[in-house]
């Protein structure tokens, strides 16, 4: 399988570092980012050399499968020149799914595949053995805590609660943060009915994931406590191994 990394930053950069260690069996194709210095940054760190494409149509063009880490913007580019390429695409940014919802109808119709990993949550095996039965989860919430710097808040003192509503309102408030809210409700209940609420606290300094699952085969509570990546604080460890698990066994 021939891989393209798009967004070399804390999560790019480590799959491509997966690949080059051969965690990952497949080829890496190219590199890009939006900022060149990043690309160089982890050119010079990699022993197999990528191409560095020119652009994000030639990083596309030269791979089997798209793996975005980058924005949801990048996101939406990449989906416009995939109904003409044919591409799959493994996406990090999962709230751009939600964001764009055209994006997984169409890839349905244009016939290309999207993947996500689980990112930095748990839980998602019973989640998919629920799916078995239609309709059968009555509710899904996510609570989310974090250390206000994380989510941009400077003067906090003391734990609260910055956001409650819908996993579809969390994504477009907090594009860069909160993606295991989407990746929740893809696989589950739908963005417009999985439950959010995001808190800050400043007593702690992983990141945090409780999730809440009903149904009619009973309750769930899964919790994780996230250690942050040392390149991107906003970004937890786990959420990186999970994108090179998925990716080891789409490739192998
Ligand atoms: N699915 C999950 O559980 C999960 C977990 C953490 C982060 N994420 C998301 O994954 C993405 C990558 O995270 P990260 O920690 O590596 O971020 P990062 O900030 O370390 O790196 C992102 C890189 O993408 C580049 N970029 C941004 N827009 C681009 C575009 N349009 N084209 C090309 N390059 C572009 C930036 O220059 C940057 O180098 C983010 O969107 C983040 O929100 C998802």
């Amino acid at each position: 399988m021939r891989i393209s990394i798009i967004g070399c930053g804390a999560i790019g950069s480590a799959i491509a570092r997966a690949i080059d260690k051969k965690i990952i069996p497949a080829k890496l194709a190219g590199i890009y980012d939006l900022d060149s210095s990043k690309i160089n940054k982890l050119y010079s760190h990699l022993k197999t050399k990528p191409t560095i494409s020119k652009n994000l149509r030639d990083a596309m063009k030269s791979c089997d499968l798209v793996v975005e880490c980058a924005s949801q913007n990048a996101v939406k580019e990449i989906f416009k020149l995939s109904c003409n390429l044919k591409k799959d695409i493994f996406v990090l940014t999962v709230g751009a799914l939600i964001v764009h919802p055209e994006i997984l109808k169409k890839a349905k119709k244009y016939n290309f595949k999207i993947y996500f990993p689980s990112g930095a949550i748990v839980g998602l095996d019973g989640i998919n053995a629920l799916n078995i039965e239609k309709n059968k989860i009555k509710s899904v919430t996510l609570t989310t805590t974090k250390p206000p710097k994380s989510l941009g808040f400077k003067k906090c003192i003391k734990r609260k609660v910055v956001f409650y509503g819908t996993a579809e309102e969390a994504v477009k408030k907090y594009p860069a943060n909160i993606n295991v809210c989407a990746t929740l409700a893809l696989s589950s209940i739908g963005a417009k009915r999985t439950k959010v609420q995001i808190v800050v606290d400043p007593k702690i300094k992983s990141n945090k994931h409780e999730i809440e699952v009903i149904s009619d085969f009973g309750r769930f509570t899964t919790k994780t406590e996230n250690v942050p990546s040392k390149e991107n604080p906003r970004t937890s460890y786990l959420a990186i191994l999970s994108a090179i698990s998925a990716l080891k066994q789409l490739c192998s």
